[in-house]
């Protein structure tokens, strides 16, 4: 007997899969402008029925049993339906990962033609299949525009080596500290500079990167600094001199209420990072594969000696990670830091399909991203009395408001209105709400979502 969708499901009844079809074709069948008339409404006109609920889940992701569960049921490009037949349009790209939205069919498309030629789904990384070698040469290629491929592999100094054996953002971050930690010299304990609110996975030592564990790790030092404080990162690297070890930052903190990283607070790093003998990661896990540049260092002209790279990478397809360094810095053995074995040939394939993608589309992208930061900037000024300034840079872009309550309050009217965004009000100071549009973004969805968020904003 074949396997089967109800039985798998535990579905005696065939109601989920019935539901979903119907749920899919509705998504399929609906223009974008019938969709965007109706986000917010329960499409009654598609059958209900019951759905598996989170009970066996962990408590920190929801194990309430509830009746009515409402998750996600079926996607299509920016628009998701949920259990209980809520239309959503999805601000945030599934969470940071979708870079094409859901189930784009030319990557749809792709994922069978390449099980069809016989792509494996994982294997040995010691017998890496070609896209997975193809995707290491189209890395080292966009985080080193207009260089010449042969001449980057002689050059030791240059971002020319890949670790693609890493399932996780979190893996290839861990492999970017435990490379800095290898090759740190300073006469004293090592020493990180890291932007306070960073946010580079869920690796232990990742974790006290961001203030965890201080009673474990006691033999380094990690110094926190405020975003963009210029007079700040410089005293700490006079004050720490040869014992930075490392510097860290993503170039959009979207783990901090989006705070943008001035590009030239970037190159005073690199710059204070080359006198003290330190090394610099970039984290693009949630910037890369969101630009036309594809790598937002090559958008500012930023070499770091580590570019951790991540989530939007395949467009969500598997979990797939990468970290592009510099050759001389090459110190860790096959099993120091990898996700034991595998290197995910398929997903490979889809990476090379996204970044192709972006790369035929780079000027649609460009025009998306900055109308819709430019409407966050019309919307900061008109409710100015509410409302700090815009945040974030292009589809990555968010509000800060005044008062952390109205921004609660408006994130919980958000979601009502079937706007899916995020909100950072769960610390004390922050209050904004943050955005990460997938790459289908147009000019109808960018005005229909600015207007929808003035509505909101009016309290209609
Ligand atoms: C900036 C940044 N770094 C690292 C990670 C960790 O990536 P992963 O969840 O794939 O382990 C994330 C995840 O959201 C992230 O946003």
């Amino acid at each position: 007997m074949p396997l089967n969708f109800d039985k798998l499901m535990g579905d005696g009844t065939g109601c989920l899969g019935a539901m979903m079809r119907t749920a899919r074709a509705y998504l399929a069948e609906s223009s974008p402008s019938v969709l965007l008339q109706r986000v917010g409404d329960r499409i009654e006109e598609m059958p209900g029925g019951d759905c598996p609920d989170k009970r066996w889940f962990q408590r920190s992701y929801g194990r309430e049993v509830t009746d009515a569960p409402d998750d996600l049921l079926v996607g299509d490009s920016l628009f998701y339906l949920t259990e209980q037949r809520r239309l959503f349009l999805d601000c945030t790209g599934g969470h940071y990962q979708m870079t094409w939205g859901y189930e784009h069919p030319e990557l749809t498309e792709l994922l069978l033609d390449g099980i069809e030629r016989g792509i494996v789904w994982d294997n040995h990384s010691n017998i890496p299949s070609a896209p997975v070698k193809r995707l290491t040469e189209k890395l080292v290629e966009l985080a080193n525009p207009g260089r010449d491929l042969a001449d980057l592999q002689a050059d030791p100094d240059s971002l020319n080596t890949v670790l693609s054996g890493t399932a996780t953002g979190s893996v290839a971050c861990a492999a970017a500290i435990k490379m800095m930690l290898m090759n740190h010299q300073g006469p004293g304990d090592p020493v990180f500079v890291v932007l306070d609110g960073n946010y580079h996975g869920t690796d232990m030592l990742a974790q006290r990167l961001r203030g965890m564990w201080p009673e474990i790790f006691c033999n380094l030092a990690v110094v926190a600094v405020q975003p963009n404080d210029v007079e700040e990162l410089e005293a700490t690297f006079r004050e720490h001199g040869e014992n930075v070890a490392g510097f860290w930052a993503e170039p959009i903190m979207m783990n901090r209420e989006a705070i943008p990283i001035e590009p030239d607070y970037l190159h005073l790093a690199r710059g204070l990072c080359d006198n003290t003998g330190a090394l610099m990661a970039i984290d693009e896990i949630q910037t890369g594969f969101w630009f036309p540049e594809v790598i937002y260092c090559a958008r500012i002209g930023l070499e770091p000696d580590f570019l951790v790279l991540g989530k939007g990478m395949t467009a969500g397809f598997h979990p797939l990670s990468a970290l592009v360094y510099k050759g001389r810095l090459d110190c860790l053995e096959q099993y120091d830091a990898i996700s034991t074995n595998g290197n995910a040939a398929l997903a490979a394939y889809m990476a090379l399909g996204c970044i192709e993608l972006i790369e035929r589309h780079a000027d649609g992208i460009e025009a998306a991203g900055a109308a819709w930061h430019d409407a966050m900037a019309e919307i900061a000024d008109e409710f100015a009395d509410t409302l700090v300034e815009p945040r974030g840079i292009a589809h990555m872009s968010g509000l800060k408001f005044r008062e952390r309550d109205e921004c609660l309050d408006f994130h919980r009217r958000a979601l009502e209105r079937g706007l899916w965004l995020r909100a950072h009000a769960y610390h004390e100071g922050h209050s904004a709400i943050l955005t990460k549009f997938a790459l289908p973004l147009d000019r109808q969805v960018v005005d229909f979502a600015a207007d929808a968020l003035r509505d909101l904003l009016r309290g209609d």
